[in-house]
């Protein structure tokens, strides 16, 4: 489906060879690079941050899209957007100011979204989508690669789907955790547009380019 939008997690690519992974990504028809940022507090993990967007600006062509996993995100928003990030979503449950977060990252000239964790009510996006280009439903609790898609986001995702119809048409539903060619097809199916895939992309039985492709389905 040339439609579907797909975003490779580099959270599960080899660091110890991020550009080429990237590059192979891109070659592949990846449309954004998702950033995981973790900073221990508002999950468990810890993963990256400034400096490895940095580092993925020199070698990515295409969006990089900056997934804030982090407490208090409007702390680093100016040096994320200084860093090179395309995209900044934070997160509903991490600042009491999501709105006045997702003002400042229009400011600095970026395209901000906004994410919920599978236990949070839908009613979170309501007073905000008319602000958002992007509104990102995890379908995992947030925290690790590698985890089970929870079934209980399709439902979600259609709701999501009638809200953005009908609230703001022009915003990217995008959904991450445990997209594989099986649940990325339930998710599209479901009203996704943009599918942020780790595991399956960077280690998935194929190249990287073949399972971009089985992610990517069939029209
Ligand atoms: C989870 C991250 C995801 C993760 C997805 O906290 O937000 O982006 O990297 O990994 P997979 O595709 O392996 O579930
Ligand atoms: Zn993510």
């Amino acid at each position: 489906n040339p439609r579907v939008r797909i975003a490779p997690s580099i959270l599960a690519a080899d660091f110890a060879r991020l550009g080429e992974q990237v590059r192979e990504a891109e070659a592949g028809g990846a449309d954004w690079i998702h950033v995981d940022v973790m900073d221990g507090r508002f999950v468990p993990n810890i993963s990256m941050g400034l400096v490895v967007v940095e580092a993925l600006r020199r070698v990515a062509t295409v969006p990089l899209d900056v997934h804030l996993m982090i407490v208090e995100p409007e702390r680093y928003l100016e040096d994320f957007a200084k860093a090179g990030a395309d995209h900044l979503t934070v997160h509903a449950e991490a600042t009491p100011h999501a709105h006045r977060a997702i003002q400042r990252i229009r400011e600095l000239g970026l395209k901000p979204g906004l994410a919920v964790n599978p236990g949070t009510p839908l009613g979170f996006f309501k007073p905000l989508l008319a602000d958002l280009e992007i509104a990102l439903l995890m379908t995992v609790n947030p925290g690790f690669g590698g985890q089970s898609f929870i079934p209980a986001s399709l439902p979600r995702l259609r709701l999501l789907r009638q809200m953005v119809e009908e609230m703001n048409p022009h915003c990217l539903i995008e959904v991450d955790g445990g997209i594989n060619p099986e649940t990325a097809r339930l998710c599209v199916d479901a009203g996704a547009q943009v599918l942020v895939a780790g595991s399956s992309v960077f280690n998935g039985r194929a190249s990287v380019a073949e399972n971009l492709q089985a992610l990517r389905g069939r029209p």
